[in-house]
């Protein structure tokens, strides 16, 4: 098989990239399917957008009729509607096989199930490991010559096993057939940067070192590891969330104008920022843990696991070269909230309004996207207020569940794409190296964690970062409440 690098005909990249006859959900059994997959597949049903069979693939020994139960369970356990008629719809596209992934008569038997399909799309919601031996066993069937693998995250756990995974998989797949899933992509919050950013004038002209101070997302979580303590305690939030999620709001915050509307086109954009971000550095990246996460079942004895990671990125190009990104995230914070808040440089003093030989030196305005727990736009800028008060920071809000609704849920929105072949919307494992890369010094040198007590914004220590920059501003949530951290 090709290579990430080699050229692929563009033949060969149409088939691959044709609309899917039929979705093969490897693991359908699991958490994964009972928690996401299914209410996502039924929202699409209901839209009208699902159009394909579908075929579970797991160990267990289940009948159908023990799938469209799971099936039914999981949708209603969402909190999702059930509407009879389009579930039964949904029901009706349904197929399961039962095997083992380490053996060949698996294959052969999904290879009967979805005899005379053109354009398989294999979804593999299964633990990383098992990756390699299910492409093998797909490619061995020669179930994979038309089709395409959607695998889901860990991509490695470093920057060597990140490319040990991508070449297990080359060996059977090309790169162009591999769809990985980042949820982020899917998110509507994130696709709206991009938007904002490059569909308006009154902020691209303002999008850079000439005028923004600084960057900062936070993605700040108001529960624990609770019963994932086992998956958790080997990743730490740098590997859970950073690497991936947030580095994927980094792009949409600094990237350049994609070059044309082709998948690869906002990839390849994605990518060169990235070669531009200078690899971490330990001395600006602080680690907390929050009280009793050490009782948890499944964390080791004395774990040094981080559940809070705050750290500052450098981006060595013309657009942001001295502004700092600054990143935040963790577990039991005060709230449950993601955004992008960019802060813009403070203008010089004003002395409008103010009494004789009175000057005042503005707030500076920020431009915040929030994509959790709700979706929304606020611009902070300084004002004069009618009752009184003078000038102060105000703010211009928009929530976009009041502009059109709140839109699709991510996993409905990227299954979609893995449907109809967007690759648009997964990543390339030229980003995924890239991210291992830029945060490879913090997992070769990670600093000393430190304890932070649940409902706090993690370590004291955390706001040494952003001293220079006025400390952490928001997050949006917070700040309303008037108590920003
Ligand atoms: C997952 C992480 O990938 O993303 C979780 O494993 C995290 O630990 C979750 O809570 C956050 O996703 P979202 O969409 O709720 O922000």
């Amino acid at each position: 098989m090709t290579s990430s690098t080699a050229p692929t005909t563009s033949s060969a990249q149409d088939q691959w990239s044709a609309v899917a006859d039929v979705l093969v959900i490897f693991g359908i059994t699991g958490d994964l399917a009972r928690v996401m997959t299914f209410r996502s597949l039924y929202r699409l049903e209901r839209r009208g957008l699902l159009d394909c069979p579908i075929v579970g693939v797991a160990v267990d020994d289940w009948t159908l009729e023990q799938l469209v139960q799971r099936a039914r369970d999981s949708i209603a356990a969402t909190g999702e509607q059930l509407d009879e008629d389009v579930f039964q719809r949904f029901a009706g596209r349904l197929a399961y096989v039962q095997g083992d992934f380490g053996d060949a008569a698996t294959y052969e038997r999904v290879g009967a199930a979805i005899s005379g399909a053109k354009h398989p799309v294999f979804y593999l919601e299964i633990p990383p490991f098992l990756f390699g031996r299910v492409a093998q066993g797909l490619s061995e069937a020669g179930l994979t010559a038309a089709g395409r693998v959607v695998v889901e995250k860990p991509f490695g756990h470093d920057l060597e096993s990140a490319k040990e995974l991508a070449s297990e998989l080359h060996k059977y797949l090309d790169e162009a057939q591999l769809y990985r899933i980042d949820h982020y992509l899917g998110k509507m919050g994130y696709e709206e940067i991009l938007y904002l950013r490059f569909a308006n004038t009154v902020l691209e002209p303002l999008w850079n070192r000439s005028y923004v101070e600084c960057v900062e997302i936070t993605m700040a979580e108001d529960f624990g590891v609770e019963d994932r303590g086992h998956f958790y305690d080997p990743v730490g939030a740098l590997r859970d969330v950073v690497v991936n999620h947030l580095m994927q709001v980094v792009a949409a915050a600094a990237m350049e104008p994609p070059s044309g509307d082709d998948p690869d086109a906002l990839r390849d954009a994605v990518v060169t920022l990235f070669r531009a971000v200078k690899a971490a550095d330990p001395a600006h990246y602080v680690r907390g843990q929050y009280d009793g996460y050490q009782r948890i079942k499944g964390v080791a004895e004395g774990s040094t696991t981080e559940t809070y990671a705050a750290l500052r990125l450098e981006i060595d190009n013309w657009r942001w070269a001295g502004v700092p990104f600054y990143i935040r995230t963790g577990k039991k914070l005060p709230v449950t909230q993601t955004e992008l808040r960019v802060v813009f440089r403070a203008p010089p003093p004003v002395h409008l309004g103010l009494g004789a030989g009175e000057d005042r030196k503005p707030v500076r305005d920020e431009f915040v996207v929030k994509l959790d727990p709700s979706t929304g736009a606020r611009l902070v800028v300084d004002a004069h207020r009618a009752d009184g008060k003078g000038p102060q920071a105000i703010t211009l809000d928009a929530e976009f569940a009041d502009e059109g609704g709140e839109g699709a849920t991510p996993y409905e929105v990227l299954l979609h794409a893995a449907i109809v072949g967007d690759s648009g919307r997964f990543k390339r494992q030229d980003v995924v190296e890239e991210n291992w890369r830029i945060m490879q010094p913090l997992i070769d040198n990670p600093p000393a964690v430190h304890p932070y007590a649940p409902g706090t914004w993690g370590p004291a220590i955390a706001s040494t970062l952003v001293a220079d920059h006025g400390g952490w501003q928001g997050p949006w949530i917070v700040e309303s409440e008037g108590d920003a951290k």
